[in-house]
């Protein structure tokens, strides 16, 4: 059973995983209503994939007989202009998530919570992935997103992003 610090962690994490999806799906419409289906469709399968960040973590909570606490997700901020923000923004997301899960396995280590520490391994590496390719995106939309064909041929890339259920299995 995962020591409490960790437990209250891991809780607290649901509710920023369902943000992120939140956060995401805004991003996806923000696109959308800008005429970049494809940069809409590639948020949209991110926020997909917070949301199995979400069920991960409460299942195995569940699993190990903790309790589970639901709080409000809190509202994505309001939409600008700009298609570089939501990058930018995702990024520094992104960035905020990975201290949050280092947190949970520093607290899991510090009780010697070996099972929790075993979990975070694969939310560890995904995190690393993710701030990856935000970031690479992020500097091609800087390099060529003032420049309408390659914006174009950018955005029937990302139209090409597809949803694939987690590798993670409890
Ligand atoms: Fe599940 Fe991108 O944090």
């Amino acid at each position: 059973m995962p020591d409490k610090q960790a437990a209250g962690l891991l809780n607290a994490q649901i509710n920023r995983e369902l943000y992120s999806s939140y956060l995401y799906l805004s991003f996806s419409n923000f696109y959308i209503e800008k005429g970049l289906a494809g940069f809409g469709n590639w948020f949209h399968v991110q926020a997909q994939e917070e949301l199995d960040h979400a069920l991960l973590l409460l299942r195995y909570l569940q699993n190990n007989e903790m309790p589970v606490r639901f709080s409000g997700v809190e509202p994505p901020p309001p939409q600008t202009h700009s298609l570089l923000e939501p990058f930018q923004a995702a990024l520094s997301h992104e960035r905020f998530v990975t201290g949050s899960i280092h947190a949970v396995y520093e607290a899991a280590q510090q009780d010697g919570d070996y099972r929790t520490m075993q979990f975070l391994d694969w939310f560890i590496k995904e995190q690393a992935e993710e701030e990856t390719s935000v970031s690479e995106l992020l500097k091609k939309l800087e390099l060529f997103g003032d420049d309408p064909r390659s914006l174009y041929l950018l955005d029937q890339e990302l139209a090409g992003r597809v949803y694939a259920a987690p590798t993670l299995t409890l």
